[in-house]
C-alpha cells in the first residue's frame, strides 16, 4: 500500500482526502496545511499538521515517513517540501494550477531524483476528452470544430479548461462559446462537424471528489514509472500505448 501525505486541506484538498482515504491502494497518513495544526480532520482519522518552513517539513517527514505527496495547496509550498522530495525520492503528484515558470523549472530539477507529476487539470475525464479530441483532430483535420463551455451564472472568465482544450487541438479561442446559467458546476463539449455526421465529446463535472479520483489514478500510474517529470497526459498515453501493444494483432 502506498503511504501518502496530502498537502492542502481547503475546498479541493478536503474532497481529495475523502477519496484517498476510501481507496484501498493508499494509506492516507496525514494532511499538511499552512495554519496551525488541529488534532484530526473533521470526519476522518488522520492527523492534520501545520508546516510552514523547510526545517519543519524535514522534521515531520523524519517521524512521519510517506512514499508520496499529493499537493492541493499553493504554489509556494513546493519550495518548502521540494528538497525532501529530492532527498527522499518521494513521488509527487501536484495539482497546483498556478505555478510560475520558475516553479515549474524547480519541479523539473526534482525529477532527476524522483517521480514528479504536475497537472493543472487533474480529472481523468477532462484529460481523456482532450486526448480523444486530439486524436480525432488528427484523423479528421477537415471537420469543423467548436468548443462549448457552460458554468454557474457568476463565473466571470472564459473557462481555463476550455482554453486549454482549444490550445491542445490547435483551434482558435474564437471557437469557444461560453454559457453562464444557474449553478452548473462545469460542462465542456467539443463538437466535430463532419459533412454527414457529428461527433460530440462531453464532460460534466459533478463534484470535487473527481480531483481525488484523478490524483489516485496519477499515483497508481506514477508508481509504475521511473524518475522523471510527467504530465497527466503522459501517464494516460503510456497506458494507451501499452493497451495498443497488448491488443495489436487481435
Ligand atoms: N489541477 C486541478 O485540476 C485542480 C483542481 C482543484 C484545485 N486545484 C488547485 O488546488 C489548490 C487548492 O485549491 P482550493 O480551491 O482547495 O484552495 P483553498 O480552499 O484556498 O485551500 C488551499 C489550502 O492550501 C493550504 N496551504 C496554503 N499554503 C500552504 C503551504 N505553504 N503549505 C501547506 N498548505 C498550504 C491552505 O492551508 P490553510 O487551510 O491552513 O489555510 C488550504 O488548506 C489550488 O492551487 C488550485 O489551483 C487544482
Amino acid at each position: 500500500m502506498i503511504k501518502v501525505g496530502l498537502v492542502g486541506f481547503g475546498k479541493a484538498g478536503q474532497a481529495v482526502a475523502q477519496v484517498l482515504q476510501e481507496d484501498p491502494r493508499y494509506e492516507l497518513c496525514w494532511i499538511a496545511r499552512r495554519s496551525a495544526a488541529t488534532e484530526t480532520a473533521p470526519g476522518m482519522d488522520v492527523p492534520v499538521v501545520g508546516l510552514t518552513t523547510p526545517d519543519e517539513w524535514g522534521q515531520w517527514l523524519d517521524t512521519h515517513p510517506v512514499d508520496a505527496l499529493v499537493d492541493f495547496s499553493r504554489p509556494e509550498s513546493l519550495h518548502l517540501y521540494g528538497e525532501q522530495v529530492r532527498a527522499r525520492g518521494l513521488m509527487l503528484v501536484s495539482a497546483i494550477s498556478a505555478y510560475s515558470d520558475t516553479d515549474l523549472a524547480y519541479a523539473h530539477t526534482l525529477a532527476a531524483d524522483a517521480r514528479v507529476l504536475c497537472s493543472p487539470n487533474i480529472t481523468v475525464g477532462i484529460n481523456f476528452l482532450m486526448m480523444a479530441a486530439r486524436l480525432l483532430r488528427k484523423i479528421a483535420p477537415f471537420a469543423d470544430v467548436e468548443i462549448v463551455e457552460q458554468h454557474f451564472r457568476d463565473k466571470p472568465e472564459v473557462s481555463g479548461t476550455a482554453r486549454k482544450i482549444a490550445q491542445t487541438i490547435d483551434v482558435n479561442e474564437d471557437h469557444i462559446t461560453s454559457l453562464r446559467l444557474g449553478g452548473i458546476v462545469g460542462h465542456h463539449e467539443v463538437i466535430f462537424g463532419f459533412p454527414y455526421q457529428t461527433v460530440r465529446l462531453i464532460h460534466n463535472s459533478i463534484e470535487r471528489r473527481a480531483f481525488g479520483t484523478g490524483a489516485a489514478f496519477a499515483l497508481a500510474e506514477l508508481a509504475k514509472c521511473g524518475n522523471g517529470f510527467y504530465t497527466f497526459e503522459d501517464l494516460m498515453m503510456l497506458m494507451v500505448q501499452k493497451e495498443l501493444a497488448n491488443t495489436s494483432g487481435h
